[in-house]
């Protein structure tokens, strides 16, 4: 690190000075909530919206961040974010999902007019306004920079970041050999948590929580304390299952995901495939009846995928490389299963609130004419409407987000090796630190690319 980062990350409330060590304060500190308004949200690429939500031109959405709304407008040049306010006198011109092919969009205080390309079609009694302050890049709606990604649109307030492909790094070719572009929402739901909104990310960044917080998943799992030894009682979990009690056991795996996302991450359409190789024929060898178990069932779901008029993909090749749970720098998330993925996304609303969306994404047919949600069902987060997993994951957080009132520091595992750690806590921390602390923008990128390798990961070089 040279001395120059040192002196800048020094600047940073509450940074972090051992990569093992995460500061409480920055879970409800209002000046550690204020630098990440100044210095994160306005710099870093943020997923506004799913372009299928407006699929035709005319049709626009919102996307509000903290004191920032943005219009996600479909143009007649694909979509595109402007600033959310009449460039009169500021009034907010849109307030949720809407068509403005017909009337375009119509300031209530004075009656300034734009059509679906932000452009101002009418303003009335223009000659009393200097023709200078009304020229028209004055007064159509201010553009913000907007790129694509995953079947997403995502914004940018900085116009000299690097694009957001390059910002989020070689995740998205892993994710683009899964066709991460094709799928579409099968749910949507959100809810608001009371914890900060990193709080509610860091739930979801590592597998270290299985044990206690979805005991179902982990007495489900064939060999589960391989990773993290046994439970307190000392016997081992599901150990050694041989032939098809083994295969069998992967297929309640699978199950107990599905039915604990509410068919995310695995959809039922891959569960009706995998039900047909319950009492398969194979080998007694666990190692050599998991191979014979795979190498059928994952031809099945492509082919079962392809029937539905679905594109595919070698689903096996991207099964040796993918991690359960895909992180994207600062707030984003996605979670394959086979074709399928489930989605998140953490918004902060104040210091200790947050919101927090779900999508449970298929891959679906180009014909197929299921429309998608264009708002998402909003639940109490404790609601038994939720999905089993989720709601396990949310009971731990306002308990967290008090405690750590009480707490110094958080303890975060730095794994075995590079592996079966905490470690991304720390990673992305550390490179929200880089921004806090207004690094360069190269430096940045190439951090943001190492914080989006992925859950389970120990604590790795961000490069500064
Ligand atoms: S504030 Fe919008 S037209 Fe005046
Ligand atoms: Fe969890």
């Amino acid at each position: 690190m040279t001395g120059d980062t040192a002196s800048k990350l020094a600047t940073v409330p509450f940074g972090i000075k051992n990569p093992e060590l995460i500061p409480a304060e920055r879970y409800y500190d209002e000046t550690f909530f204020e630098a990440e308004k100044k210095h994160l949200w306005p710099h870093a690429w943020q997923m506004a919206c799913r372009l299928e939500e407006i699929p035709a031109v005319g049709d626009y959405t919102v996307y509000n961040l903290l004191d920032k709304s943005v219009i996600m407008i479909h143009t007649n040049d694909g979509v595109k974010g402007f600033l959310n306010a009449c460039r009169h006198r500021g009034v907010k011109l849109a307030h949720g999902p809407g068509s403005c092919s017909s009337e375009g969009f119509v300031c209530p205080f004075h009656g300034w007019r734009w059509n679906a390309d932000g452009e101002n079609t009418y303003i009335f009694g223009k000659k009393i306004f200097s023709p200078e302050i009304v020229d028209k890049a004055q007064i159509d709606l201010a553009p913000v920079r907007t790129e694509y990604w995953a079947g997403c649109a995502f914004i940018n307030f900085d116009d000299s970041a690097p694009s957001l492909v390059d910002s989020l790094g070689p995740v998205t070719t892993k994710l683009g050999n899964r066709l991460v572009d094709n799928l579409r929402v099968d749910w949507w739901c959100g809810t608001v948590i009371p914890c900060n909104w990193k709080l509610a990310m860091e739930a979801f960044h590592e597998g270290y929580h299985v044990m206690q917080t979805h005991p179902q998943l982990y007495d489900g799992t064939p060999n589960a304390n391989a990773q993290f030894g046994p439970k307190i009682d000392g016997k081992p979990v599901l150990e050694g299952l041989e032939g098809n009690a083994l295969t069998n056991q992967w297929i309640r795996f699978h199950e107990l995901i599905s039915e604990g996302m509410g068919g995310g991450i695995f959809h039922q359409t891959d569960m009706e495939v995998l039900e047909k190789f319950r009492d398969m024929d194979v080998p007694k060898d666990p190692a050599a009846a998991v191979q014979a178990f795979y190498s059928a069932v994952v031809p099945a779901v492509e082919e079962a995928t392809r029937q539905r008029g679905a594109k595919t993909f070698n689903i096996m090749e991207a099964m040796q490389t993918q991690n359960y749970v895909e992180f994207i720098f600062p707030n984003f998330f996605l979670l394959p299963g086979f074709g399928a993925m489930a989605s998140y996304r953490m918004r902060p609303i104040t210091a200790e609130t947050c919101l927090m969306e779900i999508w449970c994404l298929v891959p679906r047919g180009e014909n197929d004419t299921t429309e998608s949600p264009t708002e998402p069902t909003i639940l109490p987060y404790d609601s038994q409407d939720f999905p089993e997993i989720p709601r396990q994951d949310y009971s731990n957080l306002p308990l967290q987000q008090i405690g750590l009132h009480n707490l110094d520091y958080m303890r975060i595992g730095k794994g075995t090796g590079e592996e079966n750690g905490e470690g991304l806590i720390s990673n992305y921390q550390r490179v929200l630190d880089g921004f806090l602390a207004g690094l360069d923008h190269e430096t940045l990128r190439k951090a943001q690319n190492v914080s989006n390798s992925g859950f389970n990961v120990g604590i790795l070089d961000i490069g500064f």
